[in-house]
């Protein structure tokens, strides 16, 4: 077993090069991402739908009470982990996406995550926080190279990390238009992580960390990762079967129960694929039947839902997911979920991918 690198990301450095991805809705919320950052991880609140289930939402005011409940999730999370690092991911895609950067910004959180398009305005969101590092998700260097030179350009500004995500394995929202670019392997981690290196280190010629994402499991996957160049790794799936994930009982044991034909790829209401678990839902979906709950608050920029009605709500089904509906949620899950076979605990986890 090599040693771990040494994982710098802005003025952050957390104790172990892991880090755990944003998973929403609500399924990283303050408890796991709390227990990920007191264990030396990034620990990642997702912040998409965080007013789903607040006491003071009631139907009209999702925006605002979004913004409130971010600042609740920050603060637990930083009493779980007083000196740990706390990241949190706001997707390009949301409607609130500006607002939501800025509250977590202003809750105190060390790093933004941001994917689910290109986050080409984020640095203008964070200007007033020096301190917070700014980190995009993408899954091509063709990607990257189009946020460094629009950051570089109008903001003089460079990432802090990349997370590069291979939508091979990834559970959720997948980096890839197209549903056959999704098994493509020019997207997998090791033809894209080691040409981003390439690109960061003799192009841009910075120090910039890559931290791959996708199918990593074990201290094997973590290892494998570090050789292709990344100096990190950031996993979700597995952080789920844990006890700390903030979702329900009843999501934690759908993975524990799945098995490989249960994992599925499904074109989202967003417009791009994405990877989840085969249920009565997603079977009625893919066989073209549509049922949806209504629009939930207009949280997505682009929805076919909202436009067409030919889909479902999203955020909805993910909220139903978290909330352990069976029937009618949306249990995202990554390709390993077939490898969850009972709850850990965070520390667990940590124990041994570090040895
Ligand atoms: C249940 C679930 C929800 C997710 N939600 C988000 C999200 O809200 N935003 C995001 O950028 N990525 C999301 N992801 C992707 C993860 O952050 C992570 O990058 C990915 O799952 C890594 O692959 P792995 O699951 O094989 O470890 C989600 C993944 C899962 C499994």
């Amino acid at each position: 077993m090599a040693n771990l690198p040494i994982l710098r990301i802005g003025k952050h450095t957390p104790k172990y090069p892991i880090v755990q991805g944003g998973m929403g809705v609500k399924i990283s919320g303050s408890r796991l991402a709390g227990a990920v950052a007191a264990s030396g991880g990034v620990g990642t609140i997702a912040s998409v739908g965080l007013a789903c289930d607040h006491p003071l939402f009631d139907g009209a005011n999702y925006f605002d009470i979004n913004e409130i409940a971010m600042g609740e999730a920050v603060k637990a999370a930083r009493e779980a982990a007083p000196a740990g690092v706390l990241a949190v991911n706001c997707m390009t895609a949301l409607t609130d996406y500006d607002r939501q950067v800025r509250s977590a910004c202003a809750a105190g959180v060390d790093i933004i995550v941001s994917g689910a398009g290109l986050p080409m305005k984020l640095p203008e969101y964070v200007k007033d926080f020096p301190d917070v590092a700014i980190v995009p998700i993408v899954s091509s260097v063709k990607a990257a190279d189009l946020i460094v030179r629009k950051w570089g350009k109008q903001y003089g500004r460079l990432p802090d990390a990349i997370v590069v995500e291979t939508p091979l394995y990834a559970g959720g929202h997948l980096g890839a238009t197209k549903m056959e670019n999704v098994t493509d392997m020019a997207f997998s981690l090791e033809a894209v992580v080691p040409d981003l290196v390439k690109y960061i280190d003799g192009t841009l010629k910075a120090d910039i960390p890559v931290i791959a994402a996708g199918g990593i499991w074990d201290r094997a996957d973590i290892d494998r990762a570090l050789e292709f160049g990344a100096r990190g790794v950031q996993m979700g799936t597995r952080f789920v079967c844990t006890v700390e994930c903030d979702a329900d009982d009843r999501f934690k044991q759908a993975y524990i129960d799945a098995s490989p034909d249960d994992v599925v790829v499904i074109m989202s209401p967003v417009g791009i694929p994405g990877r989840a678990l085969r249920n009565s839902f997603v079977e009625k979906y893919m066989s073209g039947q549509v049922e949806s709950k209504p629009c939930m608050a207009a949280c997505l920029s682009h929805c076919e839902y909202l436009k067409s009605r030919s889909t479902f709500c999203i955020a909805q089904a993910l909220v139903d997911a978290y909330q352990g509906d069976l029937e009618t949620g949306l249990f995202f899950a990554g390709s390993n979920v077939v490898k969850c076979g009972k709850l850990d605990t965070v520390a667990g986890i940590f124990g041994e991918l570090v040895g």
